[in-house]
């Protein structure tokens, strides 16, 4: 299969100025010009401006962690998809758990924002995932496949190709404690076959579906080696250039 790995550091709400820049010159000059996989940082929205100067001519890209569906207007506290591409953004992602579950977004307004940000060439960074007590319910299948479906509404098999899906089950995050990767590569192959019968083979065949939830320089290379596993989402081992290398040189 020839999906090229995607690397991603979700930096959440970390970092300060100085730190954020520091971190991506740092990864910059380790793996700035690496060919054989696509990398992406997504700082918190107020450094992108500073990070985009810090990472330009690199090969790396910058994505945000999130943004509204509307392009301007009353909409106190909210950033759209046109800013995000003023100030270099790439990617962004949408519908983290943290989103879902700390701030309550529901699946019908991250469908919003995954078409707006198609609409605007921003390529999405769409998160799913169960949490514990649905994965012990024997659910997780069942959540899933809701997030995927809801998620992809109205968006066409052209538009669909530029999305990355990230399965993140919510129980690993932050908690150090990851899914085994055969547990990952259950659901990550459970889950291009329900974009095979959403939308064909060919697609689900070139879509990219990475892991997160406690990847870190110790796990990532066992895996990114799973048949279905297309690169890693990654919070807390990216805040540290050495350990967000690691995790980048394990999939080499
Ligand atoms: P973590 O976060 O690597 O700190 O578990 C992953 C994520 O939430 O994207």
């Amino acid at each position: 299969m020839s999906r090229k790995l995607f690397i991603a550091g979700n930096w959440k709400m970390n970092t300060n100025l100085a730190g954020g820049v520091e971190l991506a010159k740092a990864l910059v000059k380790e793996v700035g010009s690496l060919k054989e996989i696509d990398v992406a940082v997504c700082p918190p929205f107020v450094y992108l401006g500073e990070v985009s100067r810090a990472l330009a001519g690199s090969g790396i890209a910058m994505g945000a962690q999130d943004m509204f569906y509307e392009n301007n207007g009353a909409f106190t506290g909210e950033i759209s998809g046109e800013m995000l591409k003023d100030v270099g953004c790439k990617y962004v992602i949408l519908g983290h758990s943290e989103r879902r579950h700390v701030i309550g977004e529901s699946d019908e307004l991250i469908n919003r924002k995954m078409v707006k940000a198609l609409a605007d060439g921003l390529l999405p960074i769409f998160c799913i995932g169960e949490l514990l007590e649905e994965r012990n319910s024997g659910r997780t299948m069942d959540v899933v496949t809701r997030q995927v479906k809801a998620g992809f509404e109205g968006i066409s098999a052209a538009d669909a190709a530029k999305i990355t899906i990230a399965y993140e089950p919510v129980w690993a995050i932050g908690t150090g404690v990851t899914a085994t990767s055969a547990q990952a590569q259950e659901v990550h192959a459970a889950v291009r076959a329900l974009v095979a019968e959403i939308y064909d083979k060919s697609l689900a065949d070139v879509i990219r579906i990475q892991y997160g939830g406690s990847v870190k320089a110790s796990n990532a290379a066992e895996l990114l080696n799973q048949p279905d596993i297309d690169g890693a989402l990654v919070g807390g081992a990216s805040l540290k250039a050495a350990d967000f290398v690691g995790i980048i040189k394990g999939g080499l």
